[in-house]
């Protein structure tokens, strides 16, 4: 009885793996990169969300917490704001490897891509 209830509940959890997994969306930054001739910017949150507590950037490094409201320049990341706190060489890889944040496709919308909500309020 009882390894019955835990094969069901293991059957339960794969089938909503798949499931949870697409609200996971991606936050596309695309404020100026394609009126610049860059490629959009393709913000993995999720994979930040897990690493990082909320406040590092929504408090402490300014990142207002609704996509599309941030005004990134990229002068301010190279000066270690925004992305640049991290992504600096020492935290994380610099700001010289583009393509690792130009990575849309030319045309995307700022916006949250692939997913209702990248796990913002209510689900972590
Ligand atoms: C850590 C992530 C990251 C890296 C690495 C990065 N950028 Fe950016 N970049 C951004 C973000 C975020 C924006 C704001 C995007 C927007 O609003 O369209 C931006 C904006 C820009 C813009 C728009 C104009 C401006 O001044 O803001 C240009 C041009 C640009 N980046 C070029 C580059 C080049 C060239 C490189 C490599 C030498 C680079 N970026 C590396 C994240 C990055
Ligand atoms: C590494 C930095 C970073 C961390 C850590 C981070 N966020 Fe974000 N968050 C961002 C950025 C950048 C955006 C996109 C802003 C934009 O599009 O202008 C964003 C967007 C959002 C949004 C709007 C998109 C949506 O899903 O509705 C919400 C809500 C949000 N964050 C909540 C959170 C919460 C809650 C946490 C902690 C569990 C968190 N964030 C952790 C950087 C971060
Ligand atoms: C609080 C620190 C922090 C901030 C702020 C931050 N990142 Fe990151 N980011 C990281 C770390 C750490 C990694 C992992 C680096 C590694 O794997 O070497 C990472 C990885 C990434 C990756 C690669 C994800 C993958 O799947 O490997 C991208 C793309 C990225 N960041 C873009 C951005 C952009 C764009 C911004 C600003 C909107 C930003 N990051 C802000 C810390 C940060």
């Amino acid at each position: 009885m009882r390894r019955a209830a835990v094969l069901l509940l293991a059957l339960l959890l794969a089938g909503l793996a798949p499931l949870a997994q697409a609200e996971y969306g991606d936050v596309v930054i695309n404020q100026r990169s394609d009126a610049e001739g860059v490629r959009p910017v393709v913000f993995p949150h999720w994979f930040h969300r897990i690493r990082f507590r909320c406040k590092v950037c929504h408090q402490e490094l300014g990142f207002e917490m609704r996509a599309g409201a941030n005004r990134v320049r990229m002068n301010d990341i190279v000066d270690g704001q925004f992305c640049g706190a991290c992504h600096n060489n020492v935290v994380a890889w610099g700001p010289d490897r583009c393509d690792l944040c130009h990575s849309g496709l030319k045309g995307l919308s700022s916006g949250i891509q692939g997913g209702a909500q990248t796990s913002g309020p209510g689900r972590w």
